[in-house]
């Protein structure tokens, strides 16, 4: 696609976000993170930085975490896609999302759903390899908070490792 190109060019988009399949029209520079926001309603992951910078934006794609403001919607047809929206059962919230609350991994609140979705694939990449509070905070690294919450969002990660053993 040529840079300078004024001209856009829609089509319809098949998304599958939370387990439901949308079908949209889209134009194909439509980023993951505006489709899911602008064009689903689904508020949760947050446009922070807009260039990959801060994590805000961060969401599974096939369960693992990516950055939904790097890529175009059209190259996740394919994918499942699960927004921080999806985590919840049958009205129960997911543990870390309970961990959070419990250890207080927020103040704004504004970078949490970005830092949930990379804390539960940051364990699952894990994949049971107990990881300690440097690791954890290293693997969190891309998750800006700005309202310096990283300790109690450490400790709420720590929690879910132990409560998993
Ligand atoms: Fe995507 Fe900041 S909004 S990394
Ligand atoms: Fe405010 Fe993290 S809780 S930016």
């Amino acid at each position: 696609m040529a840079e300078h190109s004024t001209h856009s060019a829609t089509a319809l988009l098949e998304l599958h976000v939370n387990g439901s399949r949308h079908v949209l029209p889209l134009d194909l520079r439509t980023t993951l993170l505006d489709a899911l926001r602008e064009h689903l309603g689904l508020y949760g992951a947050k446009k922070g930085c807009d260039q990959g910078q801060c994590g805000a934006c961060t969401v599974h794609v096939n369960g693992r975490r990516s950055l939904a403001c790097l890529s175009l919607a059209i190259a996740h047809q394919q994918d499942e896609i699960t927004t921080i929206e999806g985590l919840q059962q049958n009205g129960a919230l997911h543990p870390m999302q309970q961990a959070f609350l419990e250890f207080d991994g927020f103040q704004c609140g504004y970078c949490t759903p970005g830092q949930i979705m990379s804390a539960i694939a940051l364990l699952a990449e894990a994949a049971g390899h107990p990881l300690s509070p440097a690791e954890i905070r290293e693997r969190m690294s891309g998750n800006i908070c700005r309202c310096g919450a990283y300790p109690n969002i450490v400790e709420a990660i720590q929690h879910v490792q132990e409560a998993a053993k």
